[in-house]
């Protein structure tokens, strides 16, 4: 699977597909992300999107990371792109999931990713200002808590 960073044209085009799936900007934390502002790295032929940015040395935010055919190895060929990527300057690759995305939690902690932060509550709170946030997610779960995981490089 060769992973690419987004150039041109296509650029815009991995721009929007994120933004379909996340909207735009993409809220981490309470801190806003506009995908304008991040770079986009492709697998193959857009199986596979992530959103990277850097606005934060030495840390990096995986803003956004999709394998749009899933169990392939397309997310695992995109976070093993992700050093190389970024090159010297970064020390962690740091990312944030919710409560409920144990597919995501068990799929970055088999790749190095530890537990770095939970902050409970936090989706309960958002919730009440927008209304459309889901109450139930994966597997039944409630849709709760932010959890952050980090890769130190
Ligand atoms: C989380 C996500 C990015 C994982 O991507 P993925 O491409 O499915 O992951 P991979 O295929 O690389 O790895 C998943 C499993 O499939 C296995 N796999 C990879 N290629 C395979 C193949 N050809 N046949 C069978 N299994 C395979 C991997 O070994 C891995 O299992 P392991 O963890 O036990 O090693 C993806 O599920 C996704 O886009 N989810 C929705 C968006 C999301 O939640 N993003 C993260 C938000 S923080």
């Amino acid at each position: 699977m060769t992973v690419r960073p987004a150039e041109a044209g296509e650029l815009e085009i991995a721009r929007q597909r994120l933004a379909g799936f996340w909207g735009d900007p993409i809220l981490v934390r309470g801190a806003v992300y506009p995908l304008a502002d991040c770079e986009v790295l492709i697998a193959g032929d857009f199986e596979g999107l992530a959103a990277i940015s850097r606005r934060d040395p030495p840390i990096a935010e995986l803003v956004a990371l999709n394998a749009f055919t899933p169990r392939r190895g397309v997310g695992t060929a995109l976070l093993a792109a992700l050093p190389g990527f970024l090159g010297p300057g970064f020390r962690q690759i740091r990312l944030t999931t919710p409560n409920y995305n144990l597919d995501a939690l068990r799929f970055y902690q088999r790749r190095g990713y530890r537990l770095a932060a939970l902050r409970p509550g936090v989706v309960d709170l958002a919730r009440r200002e927008k209304p459309s946030i889901p109450a139930v997610g994966d597997y039944g779960l409630p849709v709760r808590d932010e959890i952050d995981l980090m890769l130190d490089l």
